[in-house]
């Protein structure tokens, strides 16, 4: 009879405590203590075992050590390819994570037929049947010119990981998808599939499976309400990468966005559209971001951000409307709630706009999520440009963080996203007045220097407006 041991672990950060406690003295996430139950004895027999399968390590000298780049697997869809730093690293582990619903299956289906082109892919789901993910690959397919379905593309349906880790050994693929990595379960661990205790064992075991044989391991990682991957924390550490899926499910336009890598850049983003017959790449996402713009509305204005190393153009709007009853309703969509309530409070002390009895919407169209100062100036101008009822010029772009004070700053990257701003045919960029002399804009584009908010509000709007008495000019 082996011995067996209760204890707590917090499901949010993997803490573990001897006895229930109501709130996690590490996270201080309250009630999410569970009850676990393991045999110390298997568990660190297993743990050697695994060890054993990286072989004898040695240190060596640094010098001696080579340095080739990594060997990586072309992945055919061009925007993976770019959130993974170029693609597939050989032997990584990849987490994938998302909202339900979102498309995390479909994607990665979409790659395992792209690779099983030339490779041979197990797709191992814990979650869906095998003729419904046929069903799932046909549809992809539907429209695309491959009229037949890859033949080294396997499928399995499956929870348990040491079945799986069989599985591997017989069909030997160099890539290897777990839909979802909270359905698989180890028997050695008396806790529930989905638990921290699992999801973090099954992680560690394929993250050796993928070091020692050199097999690319994609994990499907479920997000809680919270936006953060179930058992979070624990498994962010454990794999070499990882990417959020991301998007608003009513529109079609769905952001890849690399939030670590060990092997690229982070905050790179790669573009799709959702149809019919899977995810599209989108190749010039500021194109499509401004195709339903209405020209001369009140309440728009253009912003150009960067997404890793590339410049988005995406439409800000705003709306005011006097508020009904009770407090004023400050609704963001796709904008920091703080960063609206200091620009809401820079344009109401400065710059006279009253928004105290104003209910304010903020809405980037498209679905981005704009966390970036550098868009502080388009979204003030879209809220006042509702207020005073006058259209933001339809050529124009604005660039600029807002200060308390109402003074302009200047964002990272000005080059980049004037160019791709010019590139889209605006003529006109406002842009906070640099700091160092003989700045070097590129051509193509006029540029407006403004020192403070109000100085590029008046740049903006279509006939400039009286200034109103007691504005404070910063
Ligand atoms: N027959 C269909 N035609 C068009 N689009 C479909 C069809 N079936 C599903 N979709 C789209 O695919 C999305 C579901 O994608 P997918 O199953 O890949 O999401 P997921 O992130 O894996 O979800 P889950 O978290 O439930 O596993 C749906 O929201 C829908 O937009
Ligand atoms: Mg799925
Ligand atoms: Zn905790």
């Amino acid at each position: 009879m082996p011995r067996t041991l209760t204890r707590y672990v917090c499901q949010q950060c993997g803490r573990v405590s001897a006895s229930y406690m109501g709130k996690c003295p590490q996270c201080g996430a309250f009630n999410s203590m569970s009850e676990e139950v393991t045999h110390p004895e298997s568990v660190s027999k297993k743990k050697t075992a695994v060890r054993g399968l990286t072989g004898r390590s040695e240190p060596r000298q640094i010098a001696e050590i080579s340095e080739d780049v990594e060997e990586r697997l072309l992945l055919p869809i061009g925007e993976f390819a770019r959130v993974l730093g170029g693609g597939i690293v050989t032997g990584s582990i990849v987490l994938v994570g998302g909202d339900p619903g979102i498309g995390k299956s479909t994607l990665l289906l979409q790659m395992a037929m792209e690779m099983a082109i030339t490779k041979r892919v197990l797709y191992v789901s814990g979650e869906e049947s095998e003729r419904q993910i046929k069903m799932r690959a046909t549809r992809l397919q539907a429209d695309g010119n491959k009229p037949e379905l890859p033949a080294q593309l396997f499928l399995v349906t499956e929870t348990n990981l040491e079945t799986v880790l069989n599985h591997v050994r017989d069909v030997q693929p160099s890539l290897l998808i777990i839909d979802s990595i909270q359905t698989m379960y180890l028997t050695e661990l008396d806790s529930s599939a989905g638990s921290v205790s699992q999801v973090r064992e099954c992680a560690s075991q394929l993250r050796e499976l993928a070091k020692s044989s050199g097999i690319s391991v994609f994990v499907i990682g479920h997000v809680t309400k919270e936006g953060a991957i179930a058992g979070p924390r624990v498994l962010e550490h454990i794999v070499d990468t990882v990417l959020y899926l991301e998007g608003d499910r009513f529109q079609a336009y769905r952001l890849l966005r690399s939030v670590k890598n060990r092997f690229g850049a982070t905050a790179e983003v790669g573009v799709f559209e959702m149809r019919n017959n899977g995810l599209n790449e989108v190749a010039n996402p500021s194109e499509a971001f401004l195709a339903e713009r209405m020209v001369n509305a009140p309440g728009s204005a253009i912003a150009v951000t960067m997404e890793g190393t590339r410049p988005i153009l995406v439409e800000i709007q705003g709306l005011t409307s006097p508020t009904q009853f009770g407090n004023a309703r400050r609704t963001p969509n796709g904008v920091d709630f703080n960063r609206l309530l200091l620009i809401a409070a820079v344009l109401t002390r400065r710059m006279g706009v009253k928004l105290s009895e104003q209910d304010i919407f903020v809405n980037v169209v498209s679905g981005l999520k704009v966390d970036e100062p550098a868009a502080d100036l388009a979204i003030a101008a879209a809220i006042a440009s509702s207020w005073r009822d006058v259209p933001v010029r339809a050529e124009v772009v604005l660039i600029g963080e807002i200060g308390l004070a109402g003074e302009l700053r200047f964002p990272g990257q000005i080059s980049p996203r004037l160019r791709e701003a010019a590139k889209l045919g605006f003529k006109t960029a406002i842009v906070p007045k640099a700091i160092r002399k003989g700045e070097n804009w590129p051509g193509g584009i006029e540029i407006v220097e403004a020192r403070s908010l109000a100085q590029a509000l008046d740049a903006a709007f279509i006939a400039a407006p009286k200034p109103k008495k007691g504005r404070k000019v910063a």
